[in-house]
C-alpha cells in the first residue's frame, strides 16, 4: 500500500528500494509493518535537503558519491532503544559467576577484553564498566570495545552525558559513585565519570563488514537486541563469527527475546540468554 496521506508519496517501489538498501547494507530486515517508520524518518531527511520527494531522494542515493547520505539513512532507520543495567540478570551473572572465573583464569595476564557489539548510546558498556571497576583491582588491565553502525549514537556515548530520567536503572549507591550531577544550565543532566570512560573505546563498525578490524580475542561479547532485526542466515553467520572472536570458554550474551536455538550449535546455554563457546 502506498503511503500518501502526507507531504510526500512513498510508492511501493520506493519502499522496496529502501528495504533492499537497508538489508544489503546492515543486515536489518525491514518488513511491510515498517513502512510508516521508513516514511516518517526519511521524510525528515528529504525536508532537510530541500528535495521534492522520495524519487529525488532515491536518485541522490543512487549516485556513487552519496556515501554520507547513506550513513544518514542508516542512522535514521536503526532502532537504538537501550537502558542502563537493561536485563539486570546479565550484570548479576557477570559479578557473581563470570568475573570470579575470569579473575582465576586470567590471574597471570591480569587482562580482560570485552566487546559491546551494537552498543547504541553507551548505557550498556558504561553499566559493564561500573561492574568491572567495582570488582577488579587497579592492577587489572580491562578494556571494553563498544561498537555500533549508527554514528549519531556513538557521539552521544562518547559525551558520557545523559538526561537524569535515563539513570533510573542505576542504583543510588552507583549513582553516587560513578555520576556527576549537572548544575546551573546543566541541571537535569548527569555525566559518567571520566575514569570509567577511559576503559571504553567507542568505534563505528558495521557487523556485516568482513573482516572485522580487531585482531585480539574477547573474554565475553554482549550483542543484545541486535540479531532480532536480522534474518536466520545472517544471525547464524554473525554468532559463529563471534565464536571465532571469543577465547576458549568465552561467553556471548544476547537479548531477552533472542535465542541461539536452531541458530548454531557452537555454544552451550549456561543461563537465560547467556551462552558459552563450546
Ligand atoms: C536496540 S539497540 C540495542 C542496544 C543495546 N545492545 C541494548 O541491548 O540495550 C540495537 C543497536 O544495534 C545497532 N545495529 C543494528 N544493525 C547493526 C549492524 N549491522 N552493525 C552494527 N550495529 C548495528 C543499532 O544501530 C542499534 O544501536
Amino acid at each position: 500500500m502506498t503511503v500518501m496521506n502526507r507531504q510526500y508519496t512513498l510508492a511501493d517501489s520506493d519502499f522496496e528500494f529502501f528495504q533492499r538498501l537497508i538489508t544489503v547494507q546492515t543486515g536489518i530486515v525491514i518488513n511491510e509493518t515498517k513502512k510508516e517508520l521508513v516514511y516518517s524518518r526519511l521524510s525528515k531527511r528529504i525536508r532537510a535537503l530541500g528535495l521534492s520527494g522520495f524519487s529525488e531522494y532515491i536518485d541522490l542515493l543512487r549516485n556513487v558519491d552519496s556515501k554520507d547520505e547513506l550513513v544518514a539513512v542508516i542512522n535514521a532507520i536503526t532502532t537504538n532503544l537501550t537502558a542502563f543495567f537493561r536485563e539486570e540478570h546479565h550484570f548479576e551473572y557477570i559479578e557473581q559467576t563470570l568475573l570470579p572465573e575470569l579473575i582465576r583464569k586470567n590471574r597471570n595476564s591480569k587482562k580482560i577484553r570485552i566487546w559491546s557489539a551494537g552498543c547504541s548510546t553507551g548505557e550498556e558498556p558504561y553499566s559493564l564498566a561500573m561492574v568491572l571497576a567495582e570488582n577488579l583491582g587497579a592492577d587489572w588491565d580491562w578494556k571494553i570495545l563498544a561498537t555500533d553502525i549508527d554514528t549519531d549514537v556513538l557521539n552521544t556515548a562518547r559525551s558520557r552525558i545523559y538526561s537524569a530520567e535515563r539513570i533510573t536503572g542505576i542504583s543510588a549507591e552507583r549513582q553516587k559513585r560513578w555520576l556527576k550531577k549537572g548544575t546551573g544550565p546543566n541541571s537535569g543532566l548527569v555525566q559518567i565519570k571520566k575514569e570509567l570512560g577511559e576503559h571504553i573505546s567507542f568505534n563505528p563498525l558495521n557487523l556485516m563488514d568482513r573482516p572485522w578490524p580487531m585482531s585480539g580475542k574477547f573474554d565475553f561479547i554482549f550483542c543484545r537486541n541486535v540479531i532480532i532485526y536480522f534474518d536466520m542466515p545472517t544471525k547464524t553467520k554473525l554468532v559463529e563469527r563471534y565464536a571465532d572472536q571469543l577465547v576458549d570458554d568465552g561467553h556471548l550474551f544476547i537479548g531477552h527475546s533472542e535465542s541461539l536455538f536452531q541458530v548454531t550449535d557452537r555454544y552451550d546455554s549456561v543461563g537465560n540468554t547467556i551462552y558459552r563457546k563450546r
